[in-house]
């Protein structure tokens, strides 16, 4: 196990720890439970058992008494009305500010559990155990909590680092292939934006990865996670320009996935959207053309399917790319590169580049 860690703005430690078959969490991190009166765990309706059974060897039941909430499945979990069930369900077992919160599942539960946590009584202690490829090297880790609104994703929300994540591989196991493959999608996004070190370590497992080996899986996990921590130090509220690189995909992802009304995975949209920020790259001339199909050919090792559950509706794309919360008020903001490993943000893309990207998104 490999334990990461630092200082948040609040002054509290942040620790992150990385592995597989990992066991007794309270034993390793005594100070974090010691003071708390209550635990509640969170996990979806539709965990599979086993999500359940290694929950519970992480956090074995001991002295501090037990509860458990179950939210709806995937993005069905993150809303305001959840969020507001699951403080009533605290405040009703007599949650205090010295309890804690333990949310384990995919994005969307770790999303939705640290948004409960930061608003409960203005902020109790939560652990994040984020159980899906994707979740371990992007949602899981970094603080960033949210609710959707609207049909457009994590409008409402705030910064709450966890004082725990535990990204153990072991829940990989029983992932279904497609969710591996979805996970690949962010791993795409650090070989691209990371330095070459990075980028080439990722690229080497990529295959082993999606096809579910558990060393490789382990590898990636371990190397995603610590870069994007590194980020998450040095700007924790995503001020400075430094962890806004990690958008890197989603300004057109997120459009993307509101045009699929929920039937494209999250990872999926994202390699499309990096086939969309590419191509603005490219038409912008910020980026060589042989940069571009050195990146291009990153991206087919992918193999995404043909996309055909979004609709084709580039006015509703070029509003939503609008709409994105990352805009900052400019008409649309999107995280571009330059070459391998050098990300830059840019404003205003014009409707033609966007066309373009759209339709390269697509194909
Ligand atoms: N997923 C982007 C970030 O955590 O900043």
């Amino acid at each position: 196990m490999k334990i990461l860690g630092f200082k948040a703005t609040n002054s509290r430690t942040v620790k992150a720890a990385l592995g597989r078959d990992m066991e007794n969490i309270p034993a390793q991190f005594p100070a974090l439970f010691s003071g708390a009166d209550k635990i509640c765990l969170v996990t979806s309706s539709d965990a599979p058992p086993s999500l359940r059974a290694r929950a519970l060897r992480l956090f074995p039941e001991g002295r501090t008494p037990h509860f458990y909430f179950w939210l709806p499945p995937s993005e069905k979990a993150k809303t305001l009305e959840e969020a507001g069930r699951l403080c009533s369900f605290l405040f009703d077992n007599g949650f205090s500010r010295n309890s804690l919160l333990i949310a384990a599942g995919g994005g969307a539960a770790t999303d939705l559990a640290g948004f409960a946590a930061s608003i409960y009584m203005r902020g109790i202690n939560w652990i994040s155990v984020p159980t899906t490829f994707l979740a371990q090297i992007d949602a899981g880790l970094g603080g960033k909590t949210a609710v959707n609104l609207g049909g457009a994703k994590n409008i409402a929300g705030t910064f709450h680092q966890p004082a725990l994540a535990v990204c153990d591989t072991a829940f990989l196991d029983s992932l279904p292939h497609a969710e591996l493959r979805s996970g690949a999608g962010e791993l795409v996004k650090y070989a691209m934006i990371g330095p070459a070190s990075l980028r080439e370590a990722l690229l080497k497992r990529l295959p082993e990865a999606v096809s579910g080996d558990k060393t490789a899986l382990t590898a990636c996990v371990s190397a995603c996670a610590a870069y994007k921590l590194k980020l998450v130090a040095r700007d924790e509220r995503d001020e400075t320009g430094l962890r806004e690189v990690l958008n890197f995909g989603h300004t057109a992802g997120h459009a993307l996935e509101a045009l699929a009304g929920g039937h494209m995975p999250h990872g999926e949209a994202v390699a499309r959207g990096i086939k969309a920020a590419l191509a603005i790259s490219r038409q912008a001339r910020c980026l060589g053309a042989a940069d571009h199909e050195r990146l291009l050919a990153i991206l087919a090792m992918l193999r995404l399917p043909p996309a055909r559950r979004v609709r084709r509706d580039l006015k509703r794309f070029i509003a939503l790319v609008s709409r994105d919360k990352k805009a900052r008020g400019a008409g649309n903001r999107f995280i571009l590169l330059e070459g391998p490993g050098r990300p830059f943000a840019a404003e205003n893309i014009k409707p033609a580049l966007l066309t373009r990207a759209f339709a390269e998104a697509l194909k």
